[in-house]
This record gives structure tokens, C-alpha cells and sequence, in this order.
């Protein structure tokens, strides 16, 4: 995305609350209509950027563009945004109609006019005829339901959600990630979301800033973050990664690759090796890029490997081998279609550890 298609342009911001420096020189661009999450660990920054946004915390330097517009003397309820909390922020004595209608108030609209736009989100939150029902006789997700249609109903051009399914437990959790993206696709606005949970982020992205200490380590695409981690923080942040050291061997102009410690010598396209030859790097390899096999594959890079503990998952195992010239066992992960002999022989069996040339992601060394 270029800055010129940006619908929300953050610009060097930094916040501080006393000395302590919460948002460190944050620059980012979000698009119309994205879904766009502030995926790190508690405490990294997340609801500050997003309160930001709202207007309910002013920057301390740098500049916040909404629509086009500097945004830094535009108070919240002049900005085209609205928020929707982690806790069920809604009124437990009105009922879901009036919970829902509530911020329309203050819009002089004829009463058949906002019903109607209540039934609409009624239908939209898939609760069609709970207008009567009270707050207090709802379970947790449909709370949070009527707190999104309250907030729709306004129809912001940019909706900030902080952790909206947080207090929910895992299944539901889980289905209302689906219902939320389908209806974030249907009414096209513009959505901030904030989480911790880095599933619920690939889950229902466009595209995801993972943050950490105040800063923005990587803006990217679910699949862009997994398979292509700029840095070891992002690597190990988003899934499990193992990590070789490594070092560059430019052989003339026309082959390259990387000598590791432990996988032996990996060929690669030169266009990918940024570094001069005899430059450390890290190769990083995912857990499920790795094959196990009773015999040598053909056709596949392949180290012989011992098997130090293996736990059946059902659909997937999880295990870990040890591998001459590397103390720190490799984790892998593979889909159970067949049972090696080690999973039977158990610790220490003899296996076949192979990978692609094409699933190594090279990053600076440490
Ligand atoms: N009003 C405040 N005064 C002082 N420190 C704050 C204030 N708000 C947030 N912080 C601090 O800023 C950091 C980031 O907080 P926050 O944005 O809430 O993180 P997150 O939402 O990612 O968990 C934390 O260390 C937090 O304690
Ligand atoms: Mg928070």
C-alpha cells in the first residue's frame, strides 16, 4: 500500500506518560476497509496507539491523518471513529433495542426511522428479535454483539475494537472471530483491531502490526509475517521457529548458499543472500517444514537425526531430535499420515530429518 491510499496515516508518534515511553516512533499507513490488528504481549502499546486514534489520549509527538484530515485538535466525538471495549460496555437496565439506539440520540431522528436502523444491526448481529429482551438476560457473546451493533449503528468510518473477545471462552471465541470478519466484509469499515493472541490476529487480518516495547517490528500479511519474519522476534512471536546459525557462501556469480551449523550446506538463489560472502547469518526453519522419514527421501536435503521425545496430537505430532554439531534439539512437526519405526522404538531411534531449499528464511545473525 502507498501512503496515498492510506485511510489512516500515523506518522512518528511517540507517547510518553511521564518519563516512561509508551509509543516509540510509530509510522504506519492503514487502508480503506482494511482489517487491519495490533497483534503483541500485554503491555507493548496496543490500546495506547488505539486510544490515540479515538482522540482519548493526545500524541506527545507526530502526527495522526484520519480520512486525510491532521486529527490532533479533533476531540473523540468529532472524529469518525468509535470504539468497542474488551468488557461489555452496555447499559444492563435498558433493553437491546435501547442499548443499540443509544448513541442515536442525540440525532434528531424520527422514532419509526431509528427503528428501523435497529432492526437492520438486529439482523446484522444475527439476534433478529431480541429488541425486547434485557441486557442482563444475554450471554457473553451476544453482550458483545449488541456492543458492535451499538457501535455500527453510528456508522463510524473506522471501528477501534480492543480486545473484544477476550472474555470470552474459547469456542465462542472462535465463532465469533467468523461472524466478526464476515460482518467487518459486509459493512466495509475500516477496522483497528487489538489483540494479544496471534491466531486470532492471522485469523481475521488483512494485515497485522506486530508491536513490542512501544514499537512496530513488522507490518505485514498473515502469510507475509509467517513465512517471510524479517527479524528473530518476529520469527518466534508469530508460531514456533528453529534457528541455525549460519554462514554465506557466494561461489562466483552464478550459486549461493548457506553453510549451517547442523544442516550442512543449503544452496540458494543468489538474489536472496544479501550479505557478502563469509557474512553470519541465522537460518530459520519452521517445525512442519520438516520431514521425518525411516529412510533416506530422495530428492531432499536430509541429515540423519535421532528421535529425543515425540507427543501424539491426533492430527499432528509434535517432536523434538538431536542432530549432530547442534546441542539444542530441532522441534518438528508433522502430519500424523503414517507411523515411523522410531515411534515405536522410542527415545533415541534413528530417523531421517529432511527439508526444501525453498522453506529456509534467512535473517542477520543476532
Ligand atoms: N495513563 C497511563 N499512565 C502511565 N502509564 C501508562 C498509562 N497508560 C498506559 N501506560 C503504560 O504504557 C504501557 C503500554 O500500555 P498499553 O497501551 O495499555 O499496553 P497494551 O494494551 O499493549 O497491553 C504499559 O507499560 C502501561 O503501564
Ligand atoms: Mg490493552
Amino acid at each position: 500500500m502507498t501512503s496515498s491510499d492510506a485511510f489512516i496515516s500515523i506518522r512518528n508518534v511517540n507517547k510518553f506518560f511521564g518519563g516512561f515511553q509508551a509509543i516509540d516512533d510509530v509510522s504506519m499507513d492503514i487502508g480503506k476497509g482494511e482489517f487491519f490488528s495490533l497483534l503483541g504481549a500485554s503491555g507493548c502499546g496496543k490500546t495506547t496507539l488505539l486510544r490515540m486514534l479515538a482522540g482519548f489520549e493526545s500524541t506527545s509527538s507526530g502526527e495522526i491523518l484520519i480520512d486525510g484530515q491532521p486529527t490532533a485538535d479533533v476531540p473523540p466525538h468529532h472524529r469518525p471513529v468509535n470504539m468497542v471495549f474488551q468488557s461489555y460496555a452496555i447499559f444492563p437496565h435498558l433493553n437491546v433495542r435501547d442499548n443499540i439506539a443509544y448513541g442515536l440520540r442525540k440525532q434528531r431522528l424520527p422514532k419509526a426511522k431509528r427503528q428501523e436502523m435497529v432492526e437492520e444491526m438486529l439482523d446484522l448481529i444475527k439476534l433478529p428479535g431480541y429488541g425486547t429482551r434485557k441486557a442482563n438476560e444475554l450471554s457473553g457473546g451476544q453482550r458483545q454483539r449488541i456492543a458492535l451493533a451499538r457501535a455500527l449503528i453510528l456508522r463510524p468510518k473506522v471501528l477501534l475494537l480492543d480486545e473484544p473477545l477476550g472474555a470470552l471462552d474459547k469456542q465462542l471465541r472462535e465463532q465469533m472471530q467468523l461472524e466478526l470478519r464476515a460482518l467487518q466484509r459486509q459493512v466495509g469499515i475500516t477496522f483497528v483491531f487489538v489483540t494479544h493472541d496471534q491466531e486470532e490476529a492471522l485469523t481475521l487480518s488483512d494485515r497485522i502490526a506486530v508491536m513490542s516495547g512501544g514499537k512496530v517490528l513488522q507490518v505485514d500479511t498473515p502469510h507475509g509475517l509467517y513465512e517471510a519474519p524479517r527479524t528473530r522476534e518476529v520469527a518466534s512471536f508469530i508460531g514456533n521457529m528453529n534457528f541455525f546459525p549460519a554462514t554465506v557462501r557466494r561461489n562466483g556469480a552464478s550459486a549461493g548458499a548457506v553453510e549451517t551449523e547442523g544442516l550442512g550446506t543449503i544452496p540458494v538463489p543468489l538474489d536472496i543472500l544479501t550479505k557478502p560472502d563469509g557474512a553470519p547469518v541465522q537460518v530459520a526453519l519452521r517445525p512442519e517444514k520438516f520431514a521425518l522419514s525411516d529412510t533416506r527421501p530422495d530428492g531432499a536435503l536430509a541429515v540423519q537425526a535421532r528421535l529425543s521425545t515425540s507427543a501424539y496430537l491426533g492430527e499432528r505430532s509434535h517432536h523434538y531430535v538431536t542432530i549432530d554439531g547442534r546441542e539444542e534439539p530441532v522441534a518438528v512437526s508433522t502430519p500424523n499420515l503414517h507411523r515411523l519405526a522410531g515411534d515405536d522404538a522410542g527415545t533415541g531411534a534413528p530417523v531421517w530429518l529432511s527439508w526444501t531449499p525453498e522453506s529456509i528464511v534467512i535473517l542477520d545473525a543476532e
